[in-house]
This record gives structure tokens, C-alpha cells and sequence, in this order.
């Protein structure tokens, strides 16, 4: 099937999983203008995901970042369960539901079913291989990766990435799209574990955790050291918890079995993750997220 989608032709983006990462690309998409739809399995995740909007949106508007009213960019954005109702008049559906296969599978089968056949599938995976996600639709040569960084609101980059079976016409009106949600598109053209950004970050995020497990430093000299000897713009640890823990960690998985030792992750990062302690979703990481970070400045 052939993508002859021209970004000028879409009106609704459909956003799945109202989390972390898929509230803040809907809300990307409702600043630019777009219909939204944004979709997750439970209305407390969906109604979660809107309030974190709601916030963020007035956040901007507080600080003269947006320049139409709040409520009319919120009233672009239609929470709700039904994926029937998420994705029937969809252009463009992006998925960032959680990075386990098989709930991707799952989620792509009763897209599948919905979306109209023209629609464009795009997975926000921080790591899992394109081709193989595109492999269980029935268009595969209308997927492509692209994929957002946290907050998506305010991080410039979207990683564009081809799979195997990647149309060039959908990566042109990807790219299109993200160029239209004011974001920088780059193309990653090979499908590989982590694309480029995780292959570099999530083995940084690790190699912090190393050295505290081994003893050679504490968590706030290390985050010191990160932003006042590297220049980061967040200290190694709280940008772990800004990630969550457990994307890191399933990430460093995925980079493991698939490119080797080098990526194993640190067993202070598992600890972390077996705890439930994801990081600022969850209150608790390396920092309690219940009072405001501080960092040592030296
Ligand atoms: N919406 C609106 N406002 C927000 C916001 C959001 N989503 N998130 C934070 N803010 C607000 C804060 O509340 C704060 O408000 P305050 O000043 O009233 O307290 C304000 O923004 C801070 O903004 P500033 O411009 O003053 O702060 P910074 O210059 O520090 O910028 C930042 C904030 C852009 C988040 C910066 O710290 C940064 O770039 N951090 C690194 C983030 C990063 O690397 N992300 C990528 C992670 S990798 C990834 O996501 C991939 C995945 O696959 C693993």
C-alpha cells in the first residue's frame, strides 16, 4: 500500500497511551493546531494525562510561551477509551504505549481494525526495531519511528526513523509533521537498537549507576559533576528520573540482548525499577519528587 499523504491533507492526529510521553506529544500536536485524539485503556490514565496537559498548557501561558488561549488549544484535545472512536478519522496515529512487545501488538491489532487505510502508523519506541513493529500491521511501508524526548513540549528533537519496509513518502510527510509542530526532524536511516540518541544516553544513565554501585562516587556529586563539568542541562540521576527508571532500564535490556555486555544494566538500576521507584510518575527515584530537587552547586 502507498503512503500519498502530504502533511496538508492532515487534520486529526491520534495519540495512544496518555502517559509521560504520549500526553506531551498530544499537546504538541493540539499547539500546532491539530485535532487530537488521545487515547489510553482506563479513563483515571486518560483523565491523568489531560490534567498534565491542562497544567503544562497554563504553565506556558504563565510564562508568555503560548500565543492563543489555553482553553482554546485544551479544547483541541479529546480524551477518551474507545480506540474506535480514537482512530476511525485519524490521519496520522502516533503510539507511545508502554515498551513491551506484546502490549504493542495488541494495540497495533485493534488499530489495525479502526484507523482508516490511508492513515499513517508512527511508534514513539525509545529502542524496539521499526521493522519488526511494522511487521505486525498490514502496512508496513506507512510506519516509521518518530520519536519525541521529555518533556516533548519543550525538547526541540524528533527522531525520525526508517524501517525496513519504510515508504519514502511517509518519512517526507513525517518529518513534514514534525517540522509543522515547530520540532527539528532528524533521519535515523538505519534501524537500529536505541537509534542514535538512547544508544548514546541510556549507557551514560548506566555508567552513573555504575559508579555509585561500585562506590567511586555519591548521587548528588555525580549530578554535580553533570551539570557543572559536562554542562548538562540536568544532573545524570534527575534526568533518570525525568526518563523513569524503568524506560531506562528497559531500553539498556533491549540495547543488551541485542549489541551486548557493554549495555548490561547496573543492578542499582534494576533495584530501582523492582521497587517501583520510576522517578518523578511515581514520586520516588533518586530523588523524592514530593520535595523539590536540590543539587549541590560545587
Ligand atoms: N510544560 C510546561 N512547563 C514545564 C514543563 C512542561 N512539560 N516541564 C517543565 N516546565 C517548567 C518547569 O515547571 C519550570 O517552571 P518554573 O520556572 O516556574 O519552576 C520551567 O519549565 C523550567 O524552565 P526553564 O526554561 O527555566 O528551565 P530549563 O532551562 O532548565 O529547561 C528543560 C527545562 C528543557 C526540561 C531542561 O532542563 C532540559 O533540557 N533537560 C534535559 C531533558 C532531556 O534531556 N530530555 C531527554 C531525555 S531522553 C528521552 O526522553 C528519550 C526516551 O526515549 C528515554
Amino acid at each position: 500500500m502507498a503512503n500519498d499523504m502530504d502533511v496538508e491533507d492532515i487534520t486529526r492526529v491520534a495519540v495512544l497511551g496518555a502517559g509521560n510521553m504520549g500526553h506531551g506529544i498530544a499537546e504538541v500536536a493540539a499547539l500546532a493546531g491539530y485535532d487530537v485524539t488521545l487515547r489510553d485503556i482506563e479513563e483515571d490514565i486518560v483523565r491523568e494525562g489531560y490534567e498534565d496537559i491542562e497544567w503544562s498548557v497554563h504553565k506556558l501561558d504563565d510564562k508568555d510561551r503560548l500565543e492563543e488561549d489555553p482553553e482554546t488549544v485544551l479544547k483541541r484535545i479529546m480524551p477518551l477509551v474507545d480506540m474506535e472512536t480514537a482512530v476511525e478519522d485519524a490521519d496520522v496515529v502516533i503510539e507511545a504505549v508502554p515498551e513491551v512487545m506484546d502490549i504493542k501488538t495488541e494495540v497495533y491489532e485493534a488499530l489495525e481494525a479502526h484507523a482508516p487505510d490511508g492513515a499513517i502508523f508512527a511508534t514513539n519506541t525509545s529502542a524496539l526495531s521499526i521493522t519488526d513493529l511494522s511487521e505486525v500491521t498490514e502496512r508496513p511501508t506507512q510506519f516509521c519511528g518518530m520519536h519525541f524526548f521529555n518533556p516533548p513540549v519543550r525538547m526541540q528533537l524528533v527522531e525520525v526513523i526508517s524501517g525496513a519496509h519504510t515508504g519514502e513518502e511517509t518519512i517526507e510527510t513525517i518529518e513534514a509533521l514534525a517540522e509543522s509542530f515547530e520540532k527539528t526532524p532528524v533521519r535515523v536511516r538505519k534501524d537500529s537498537p536505541g537509534f542514535v540518541v538512547n544508544r548514546v544516553l541510556t549507557p551514560l544513565l548506566n555508567e552513573a549507576c555504575w559508579a555509585v554501585h561500585e562506590g567511586d562516587a555519591d548521587i548528588a556529586t555525580v549530578d554535580s559533576t553533570s551539570k557543572y563539568g559536562v554542562g548538562l542541562p540536568m544532573g545524570t540521576f534527575e534526568l533518570a528520573d525525568r526518563v523513569g527508571n524503568d524506560v531506562a532500564y528497559h531500553v539498556l535490556e533491549y540495547l543488551h540482548a541485542e549489541l551486548g555486555e557493554a549495555y548490561e544494566p547496573c543492578p542499582l538500576l534494576s533495584q530501582k525499577v523492582e521497587a517501583e521507584q520510576f522517578g518523578e510518575k511515581t514520586g520516588e527515584g533518586w530523588y523524592d519528587h514530593d520535595e523539590s530537587v536540590e543539587i549541590p552547586t560545587e
